[in-house]
């Protein structure tokens, strides 16, 4: 359903140019929590971004449900990026001004939805992550791991395809981390397609493969596990 073909990523700064990622390829099928991992500084959000269709490749092909990422108009690519893919980061994003319930709504509230017609799913996914009883708080009435939850309740709002999670835990202790974790390995057993980038090796086995990059290369692929079908 993802499928990278030799893509590079070089940025350019001024006059310099900075390559990042080299002739990256790699296929992933629906149902699969893969795992990336590498050195800071090696590509790891490059690709992830370059996945979630913001931001393109230098060269290379790069498509979702054969709809080709690379090569589009910006609008384009907006758009692709609102149906299929769901985002959650290191540091939340939540809107501090905004209730749970609102954070959670905001990708359709965005795209003119009235509340009323969402509440139920909004009410649904944050049951779903555990946080029936802090649908009315604010993100600074929430801890780290409540805030992450929320984040995940968001992305799933939209009903995509693909979770991408950059480094979900680098800015939580290790209680919350495994709650956190647990969460994202329940969401792929119901079949969920996860794409995790993360620098703990013991949430790298909650995948079903792990991908390490290093320098912007591809450095390893395996397999950890079936996929469930
Ligand atoms: N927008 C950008 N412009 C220029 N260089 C960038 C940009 N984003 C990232 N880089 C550089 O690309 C390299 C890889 O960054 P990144 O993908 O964030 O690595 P990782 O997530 O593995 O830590 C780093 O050297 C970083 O400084
Ligand atoms: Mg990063």
């Amino acid at each position: 359903m993802i499928e990278l073909k030799e893509v590079s990523k070089t940025y350019t700064q001024g006059i310099k140019n900075i390559p990042v990622l080299h002739n990256i390829s790699i296929s992933i099928k629906l149902g699969e929590f893969v795992s990336i991992m590498g050195p800071s500084g090696s590509g790891k959000s490059t690709l992830l971004n370059l996945i979630g269709g913001i931001d393109q490749p230098t060269s290379g092909e790069i498509f979702i449900n054969s709809k080709p990422l690379h090569g589009i108009k910006d609008d384009e690519l907006t758009l692709i990026r609102r149906k299929h893919v769901g985002y959650i980061f290191q540091f939340f994003n939540l809107l501090p001004i905004l209730s749970a319930m609102e954070n959670v709504g905001l990708p359709l509230l965005l795209e003119g939805i009235p509340l009323s017609k969402i509440k139920s799913k909004v009410e649904t996914l944050l049951q779903k992550v555990g946080l029936e009883g802090r649908m009315e708080h604010r993100p600074e009435q929430l801890s780290g791991g409540e805030m992450q939850r929320v984040a995940i309740a968001r992305s799933l709002i939209t009903d995509p395809e693909v979770l991408l999670a950059d480094e979900p835990t680098g800015n939580l202790d290790s209680r919350s981390s495994e709650e956190i974790f647990n969460m994202l390995k329940k969401l792929n057993a119901e079949g969920q397609t996860i794409i995790m980038v993360t620098h703990d090796s013991k949430a790298a086995d909650c995948g079903t493969r792990l991908i390490t990059i290093k320098d912007g290369f591809l450095a390893s692929d395996k397999k950890l596990k079936e996929v469930r079908a």
